[in-house]
């Protein structure tokens, strides 16, 4: 695992746009999956996407991408429903053709079924090259809460209380969020070449010191990056302050060879 400590957020989010950036432009015809995270966390690396489109030509043309969740119950269209806060903040406003776009499908009248049918999806449409994640103060990827499977394919979970009210801001008040979600599985998510996972601000600082340098366990389902062969962990200081090996992920980053990727 690559651990990178940057100054600011917005520093993060020009590091995990360059690691999307790169996979989008080395594609050379070949179809290309990528895995798209909802949250804050990853805002700013889109937004970098989205003028790099704008002022570099920077295209997605062909680009297949997965979603990692959706809450059950939403009415299709629902403005936050994962699916549409994602044409919002990335796909709207890149080359990527709208039914190219896939998230669970929250609104089936059999939830099961479709994390079901959505686990065969994302099987289908990749391999993902790189799938982008956020992380809950809970240690949560995807929706993925603690004593999820390591192991876990794509399914319905229950919210904690905690998520749900870290949740809230976006709805008009608590009760409005979904209790239920379908989420990719931590062996879902796994299944990715390489999986980035960014977060700021001090709020993160625990999970991302119990992800990084924790023990593996269900108790902290991000800790799942430990088993995985190209993880990338892109935070900032705040964020960062509770990692014992900092100085040494520091020194790192300052001596990677020349072409070294993230
Ligand atoms: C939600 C999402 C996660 C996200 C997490 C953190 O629960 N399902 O994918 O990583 O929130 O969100 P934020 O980046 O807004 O802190």
């Amino acid at each position: 695992m690559e651990v990178v400590i940057l100054p600011t957020p917005a520093h993060c989010g020009r590091v995990v746009a360059d690691i999307l950036a790169r996979v989008v432009e080395g594609r050379a015809g070949q179809p290309l999956t990528v895995g798209l995270a909802t949250g804050g966390s990853p805002l700013l690396a889109y937004r970098e996407l989205i003028r790099r489109h704008r002022e570099e030509g920077l295209s997605f043309a062909g680009v297949r991408a997965v979603l990692l969740d959706e809450y059950v119950g939403l009415p299709v269209g629902h403005p936050q429903t994962y699916r549409e806060v994602i044409r919002r903040e990335l796909t709207d406003h890149i080359d990527i053709d709208d039914p190219d776009v896939h998230g669970p499908d929250g609104a089936a009248p059999d939830p099961l079924q479709a994390a079901v049918a959505y686990e065969h999806l994302v099987r289908d449409t990749g391999p993902v090259a790189v799938q982008v994640l956020g992380i809950g103060a809970n240690g949560h990827i995807g929706f993925n809460e603690p004593g999820s499977s390591l192991r876990s394919r794509t399914r319905v979970k229950t919210l904690t209380e905690q998520t749900r009210s870290d949740n809230a801001r976006f709805f008009d008040g608590p009760d409005d969020v979904p209790r239920h979600v379908v989420t990719q599985g931590l062996g879902t998510i796994g299944r990715a070449g390489h999986l980035v996972l960014t977060a700021f601000g001090s709020s993160k600082a625990d999970a991302v010191a119990a992800a990084v340098e924790g023990p593996l366990t269900a108790s902290c389902p991000a800790s799942v990056l430990q088993l995985h062969r190209h993880a990338t962990v892109v935070v900032d200081e705040e964020a960062a302050a509770a990692l014992e090996r900092a100085d040494y992920y520091r020194y790192t980053l300052l001596h990677k060879l020349a072409n070294q990727p993230h």
